[in-house]
């Protein structure tokens, strides 16, 4: 069994190729602009552990796990149209840097080459393959309308902030754990119980991530911090502060959620540590992480099978990037 660490620079190894062809490079540079910046590969390395759970990794659950991270670099490069976001992994955005219309499309273009790769397996399960990535990206969608969908609204309870994450951004963690159970010849027990520990895994996930946005280290964050402040994102530090703050700053913060200047950001984090979302982030993650690992303990697999995925998991709820 290897760890996140053997795997994500084993996968690195073979992503680090030509995607795509020369011409035209103002379309394809953009693409491997963004590819070569990086990014931890956390997903094509779920794939690929969920195949090494029950198997040696196969050729196909290579594939499939190219065809993941392609995926998920598609849907940051429209995310970050759509955030306005400038910066990523320390760099400019392919938007900010090439124009939004370029973006567009050289994200559309990286989600053909994406299905490319899955274009390539050979297994009896293609079509169960197909089917489980197809609803994933649908789902993607999905969280992403509602997350936007949500800046406009004034009030957002906390359950409709977790369906949201969910479908944003769990449910693509979630498949690539399945999907490589299925190469892998998992039962659809096993293939179900881990696609709730990616579930699960993937909200805590995303908890950290919203976290990072507004108190992170921009140096190692990446991103722009801030930035779901700006954009009126529905977080559920937002959602926190709103049940828990004194009615004087609940009003405060539902006039800065009217306020476009981005002065107002030192103001919201303000209340916001007030609030002690970060003690609410802790136990947010807690308990979805405790969740996810009853998922994994459940799966019919010997548990020393399991490091790496507890490894990784304990890992991604604390990272810093
Ligand atoms: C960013 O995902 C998008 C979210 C769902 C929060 P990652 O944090 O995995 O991004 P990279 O690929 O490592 O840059
Ligand atoms: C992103 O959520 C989810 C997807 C990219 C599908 P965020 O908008 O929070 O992700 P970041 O913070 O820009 O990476
Ligand atoms: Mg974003
Ligand atoms: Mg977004
Ligand atoms: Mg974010």
């Amino acid at each position: 069994m290897q760890s996140f660490e053997q795997l994500s620079l084993a996968f690195n190894e073979t992503f680090n190729t030509h995607h795509f062809p020369a011409e035209p490079a103002s379309l394809y540079t953009p693409n491997n602009y963004f590819l070569q910046l990086g990014g931890k590969r956390v997903r094509p390395v779920l794939c690929l552990m969920g195949n090494e759970l029950f198997n040696e990794i196969s050729k196909d659950a290579w594939e499939v796990a190219r065809a993941i991270e392609l995926f998920h670099n598609f849907t940051l490069i429209h995310d970050d149209i759509m955030d306005k976001a400038p910066l990523r992994r320390g760099m400019q955005t392919v938007h900010q840097k090439f124009g939004d219309s370029t973006a567009l499309l050289a994200g559309d273009v990286m989600l053909v080459v994406a299905y490319d790769y899955l274009n390539k397996i050979e297994t009896v399960y293609l079509r169960r393959i197909i089917h489980l990535f197809n609803k994933t990206a649908r789902e993607v969608c999905e969280g992403q309308q509602l997350d936007m969908d949500f800046e406009k609204m004034d009030a957002v309870d906390f359950a409709s902030y977790e369906n949201m994450i969910s479908l944003k951004t769990s449910v693509l963690l979630a498949a690539s754990l399945q999907l490589g159970a299925i190469l892998g010849g998992a039962m659809e027990r096993s293939q179900n119980l881990l696609y709730e520990f990616g579930r699960k895994l993937g909200l805590a996930f995303q908890v950290q991530d919203d976290y990072l946005d507004a108190f992170g280290d921009a140096a190692k964050f990446g991103k722009q911090i801030g930035g779901d402040i700006r954009a009126n994102k529905k977080t559920f530090l937002l959602i926190h502060a709103m049940e828990t703050a004194s009615p004087a700053h609940k009003e405060k913060l539902k006039q800065l959620l009217r306020d476009e200047s981005d002065a107002k950001v030192d103001e919201v984090l303000t209340i916001f540590r007030d609030c002690k979302v970060d003690r609410w982030a802790e136990a947010l993650k807690e308990n979805y992480l405790a969740q996810a690992l009853a998922h994994l303990d459940d799966v019919a697999v010997v548990s020393k099978r399991k490091e790496p995925l507890k490894e990784l998991a304990a890992f991604l709820i604390q990272r810093q990037h």
